[in-house]
């Protein structure tokens, strides 16, 4: 199959905030396409993409590496204490040289900024694989689901239920860009970031979504098309587990509060889960998940950004 030579050609993907409704559109219909077509293309032939992670991962670095291959090029698994990076190099050292050996360059860091760093130093495509505020491929293969298993998204209800992390963050946007309607429910103290927030309300503003920041998890879920959790304690937060897991319990992801869904609601985790925490093994095991599909389809929608981005 062919790629469309888009505005995308170049482009880093670090904020879903950054994307035109179009590219967004046309990354989902190159997701549908790809996944159809299944087998190994030669698209990014002779191509590599270098993944730097400071952070643990299973599924962005699997599906990373798999969809570059299956995309005909070849991924170099960077982790951040065996490069220069943990000796003191540079960010933007790291960027300008890595730009002359790949093609395109993956980050999973703490720091937002370090990936912001990243991308204004390569001369590369960048692609965002989660910081502490943004989780941008996640919230895509998500929408990818949701659209799967439910048609239109536009008019339809996501109710994130948990921490104002950076999964809530890319999802909050992504929902606001579609014309979804997007309901977090949070203890007190936990809220999403009020920049983000600031930044969906201004997309929601050109679609019709409604963004809400509730504390009542069960106000949040209330009638909604998708419930979503993610964990409590994210990368890097660990030393605030106990105190975490004691005001977060109410807002477990349980069959009773999956009742004040719609009858034919989706259940959504970006994975990993912490079963018996944030959800139990019931609702994450039970007829409506869509837990699987959402780690498989990080794979189609992550080789559609590379293909599109690296071409
Ligand atoms: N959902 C997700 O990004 O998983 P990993 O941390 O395993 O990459
Ligand atoms: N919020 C979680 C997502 C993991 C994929 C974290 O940052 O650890």
């Amino acid at each position: 199959m062919d790629i469309e030579h888009s505005s995308l050609a170049g482009k880093n993907l670090i904020a879903i905030h950054d994307l035109f409704l179009s590219e967004l559109d046309l990354i989902f219909d190159t997701t549908a396409k790809l996944k159809s077509v299944g087998r190994p293309l030669d698209v990014l032939k002779g191509k590599t993409l270098a993944m730097i992670f400071e952070k643990s991962s299973t599924r962005t670095r699997v599906s990373f590496e798999v969809g570059m291959y299956q995309l005909g090029g070849a991924a170099l698994f960077l982790n951040t204490s065996d490069l220069q990076l943990g000796r003191g190099e540079t960010i933007a050292d790291t960027a300008r040289v890595l730009s002359r050996y790949v093609d395109g360059i993956m980050a999973r860091t703490f720091a937002h900024q370090t990936v912001v760093d990243l991308a204004e130093n390569a001369t590369v495509p960048v692609i965002n694989g989660l910081t502490d505020l943004l989780h941008p491929c996640q919230a895509l293969a998500d929408l990818f689901t949701i659209m799967e298993k439910k048609g239109k998204l536009a008019g339809r209800k996501l109710a994130f239920v948990g921490d104002g992390n950076n999964v809530a963050h890319s999802l909050m946007v992504a929902c606001a860009k579609m014309g979804m309607h997007f309901t977090l429910g949070c203890p007190e103290g936990y809220e999403p970031n009020a920049a983000v927030v600031a930044q969906a309300r201004e997309d929601a503003e050109e679609t019709g979504s409604e963004i809400r920041i509730l504390n009542d998890p069960v106000a949040a879920a209330a009638d909604a098309d998708a419930i979503y959790a993610d964990v409590w304690t994210s990368m890097g937060q660990e030393a605030e587990k106990a105190e975490r897991l004691a005001k977060f319990a109410p807002y477990q992801i349980n069959s009773d509060l999956a009742a004040h869904a719609k009858p034919d609601h989706l259940i959504m985790h970006c994975l990993p889960a912490h079963r018996g925490e944030e959800i139990t093994d019931e609702v994450l095991d039970g007829p409506h998940s869509v837990v699987l599909d959402e780690a498989e389809n990080r794979l189609h929608v992550q080789k559609a950004i590379m293909a599109l981005t690296m071409i």
